[in-house]
């Protein structure tokens, strides 16, 4: 009887650890430097998503805090952008991680606006080669592209739903920035394609957000000429310059007007931080700091990049020399 016991419990571990091992083989008990007792789970690891060619993609999933039923929130996959930035160095440390980096470069504070206060975000390094993700075939760095990023991260998010069973059926989301403009509708559309005319799919499509989105020369170049022009970065008759010269063209290769025009635009801005106007740029603050005293937010934005980036080589001793960003033009389609 002592032994059948045992071998049904043998039975039972055995099954746990099928549904569930991968998963427990990739928590996270605590990062270096990190605040004790967060009250949520981390987990990180890699998912094959190419055997043949020896593709990996990094992931590194942020659950709700367990307090807030982590069981009944959505899951985000957030994507960085680029092409060629890691959403762990960029994203996950700098945006809309759970933690920030002190300028020390060794410890680590809680982000208040982190988005796993409300919902599970699963950080992807995408595609193979950016940030922690990696192939073993070193021609597939030269033949990647907007095609294979979407196919690889969709075989990776098939094969990360089979390691986190709790998620299958779970409202799930695709969020993104910059050059995820196109990584996010086009993976958004694989996503969709696939789960057509399948009752209950496991990966249940609720929708996509992108922020700062890369989507195509002209309307960009709209967008971002009138968000300088109404946030009074830029002046009226610059403003016009820039519509006359750039708004036809392309942004990788100006006309020598559009390029005159964005040198005045960036002149007339000074000294700040394009991404985050509201906060200090990195250099040259003093006579900032002096005359907004207290009316910015303080926030460390792409000044800690770089911190951010010894931090998290440290805490997953797998790569050295992780680039935060490799924008080469390889990356583009
Ligand atoms: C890449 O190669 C290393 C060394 O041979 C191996 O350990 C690893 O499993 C390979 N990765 C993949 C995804 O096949």
């Amino acid at each position: 009887m002592g032994e059948s016991r045992s071998i049904g419990f043998f039975f039972l571990l055995l099954i746990f650890s099928t549904c569930f091992g991968d998963q427990t083989l990739d928590k996270i008990t605590e990062l270096p430097g990190q605040p004790k007792n967060v009250g949520f789970n981390q987990y990180s690891g890699y998912v094959t998503v190419n055997q043949q060619a020896g593709r990996a993609l990094f992931y590194w999933l942020i659950e709700s805090p367990v307090s807030r039923k982590p069981e009944s929130r959505p899951l985000v996959l957030w994507l960085n952008g680029g092409p060629g930035c890691s959403s762990i160095a960029y994203g996950a440390a700098e945006e809309i991680g759970p933690f920030r980096i002190r300028p020390d470069g060794k410890t680590l504070y809680l982000n208040r606006y982190a988005w796993n206060n409300l919902a599970n975000v699963l950080f992807l390094e995408s595609p193979a080669g950016v940030g922690f993700s990696y192939t073993n075939t070193t021609s597939d760095l030269y033949t990647t592209g907007d095609k294979r990023t979407a196919e690889d991260a969709y075989v990776f998010l098939v094969n990360w739903f089979e390691r986190f069973p709790q998620y299958k059926h779970r409202d799930f989301y695709i969020a993104g920035e910059s050059y995820a403009g196109h990584y996010v509708p086009q993976l958004s559309q694989l996503v969709y394609e696939r789960n057509k005319g399948v009752q209950n799919p496991v990966i249940n499509f609720k929708g996509f957000l992108v922020g700062n989105a890369v989507t195509d020369d002209y309307h960009d170049f709209i967008g971002t000429f009138e968000y300088w022009w109404t946030h009074g970065l830029i002046s009226d008759s610059t403003y016009r310059s820039l519509r006359v010269a750039c708004d036809l063209g392309s942004s990788t290769h100006p006309s020598l007007q559009c390029m005159n025009a964005l040198r005045a635009a960036q002149i007339e801005q000074g000294n700040i931080d394009p991404y985050s106007i509201f906060t200090q740029p990195c250099k040259d603050t003093s006579t900032l700091r002096h005359n907004m005293r207290g009316h910015y937010v303080s926030s460390q934005s792409i000044c800690s990049v770089f911190s951010s980036y010894e931090h998290y080589n440290g805490a997953f001793p797998l790569i050295s020399n992780m680039n935060v960003c490799i924008i080469s033009p390889l990356f583009y389609q």
